[in-house]
């Protein structure tokens, strides 16, 4: 939505990759808790969400939604305004059916104006709208319906259009909402996180500020995947200008994990303001290379290696948008060390790795023999 919201991915957490339906207010609590003292907040992390499964089956005599009792006995206001207590924003969610997904409270079919109002006076400022149990209706006045008593509120919300199937919201969701989902539901699993990655990668075209490309949430830190795994589901994600939704309990993710989440250079990457989603210059033999034009010029360079060999991958700093130059500086995004080069980015990327690089025109690498970092090599 051209509005102002959203003008580069949303970023933050929410529960449902975790907990599912068991959720509390305690876990959210101790969400915003840790992305003050651990420096998610610095980050950029923002966004605190609770999924699914947090009211109660029935509406109120007002016909409003109500907390669930026992899941968050302080009710949703109180937890909104613990959230806002930390500098950090609230989000919520619900279905444009009859029922949510889980089908464990009511929908926002038909109670559009209701729910936008409750959610509003709670402090609401994220919604996550799903598409379950629609009754058939047409996706477009469903979603159009809300954005519209969203906006009547008067109260700035990022809108989240949970929607894939054969409505193509990415073909409309730009006038309804700020992001849409491309893909089915995301898994803790390699197979299922390449799947989605390779569904959402050429919908490039439709992402910019306001409007964004959701490949679903992030798995970092769940434990279905290795570390080089995790790293190229947040290389890609960023690479993508994707929203970057921790989908991990955060009081038990691993130190190694964590600092993945934290990569502020890579967070750069995906929060840079040009807002241009990656595109994939080539991915034959399951090498692939993705490049993302920067707001200063610079262009973000990642080799992926899909194989489980190692492989050798490169690109020319010509083929991925640079001007020339006589030497460039590649930056390793994992390694946080500058690497020179003529123009030839190539890395040596280890099974399922991703190799990262925010490249610029100059620098002095002239003055330095091509450097080997990691593993990583760069040659001129
Ligand atoms: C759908 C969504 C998920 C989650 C669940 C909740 O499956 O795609 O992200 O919100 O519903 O039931």
């Amino acid at each position: 939505l051209p509005d102002g919201l959203a003008l580069t991915p949303p970023m933050g957490f929410n529960n449902w990759n975790t907990t599912g339906c068991e959720v509390d207010e305690k876990l959210i609590r101790d969400t915003a808790d840790i992305f003050v003292s651990r420096g998610l907040k610095a980050a950029g992390y923002e966004y605190v969400n609770v999924d699914d499964c947090w009211a109660e089956p029935q509406r109120d005599a007002e016909g409003r939604l109500q907390a669930h009792k026992t899941r968050f006995p302080g009710g949703i206001k109180a937890l909104a305004d613990y959230v806002h207590s930390k500098g950090l924003k609230f989000g919520i969610y619900t279905s444009a059916g009859t029922v949510t997904c889980a089908k464990t409270m009511p929908g926002g079919l038909d109670h559009e104006e209701v729910d936008a109002r409750t959610f509003a006076d709670w402090g609401v400022d994220y919604l996550k709208y799903d598409n379950c149990n629609n009754q058939g209706r047409p996706a477009l006045e469903r979603y159009t319906k809300m954005r519209d008593a969203l906006k009547k509120t008067g109260r700035p919300i990022v809108f989240s259009i949970c929607e894939w199937g054969e409505n193509k919201p990415w073909e409309w969701g730009a006038g309804v909402g700020h992001l849409w989902r491309t893909t089915g539901d995301i898994k803790d699993n390699w197979a299922r996180m390449l799947q989605l990655m390779k569904q959402n990668a050429p919908l490039d075209a439709y992402a910019g500020p306001g409007r964004w490309n959701d490949p679903d949430m992030l798995e970092v830190g769940n434990g279905g995947m290795t570390t080089a795994e995790y790293r190229t589901h947040f290389a890609l994600w960023s690479m993508m200008a994707a929203p970057l939704l921790i989908g991990a309990d955060l009081r038990k993710v691993s130190a190694e994990h964590f600092d993945i989440l934290r990569n502020e250079e890579i967070i750069a990457i995906d929060q840079d303001r040009k807002g241009v989603q990656a595109k994939v210059l080539s991915n034959a033999d399951g090498k692939w290379v993705f490049a993302k034009p920067l707001a200063n010029g610079d262009v973000a360079v990642a080799l992926f290696n899909e194989n489980s060999a190692n492989a050798t991958i490169s690109a020319d700093a010509r083929e991925v948008g640079l001007p020339p130059a006589a030497g460039y500086t590649a930056r390793d995004l994992w390694a946080r060390r500058d690497l020179q080069t003529a123009g030839r980015i190539s890395a040596v990327v280890g099974p399922h790795e991703t190799a990262l690089y925010r490249v610029k025109a100059g620098g002095d690498w002239f003055r330095h023999e091509p450097l080997v970092s990691g593993g990583l090599e760069l040659s001129r």
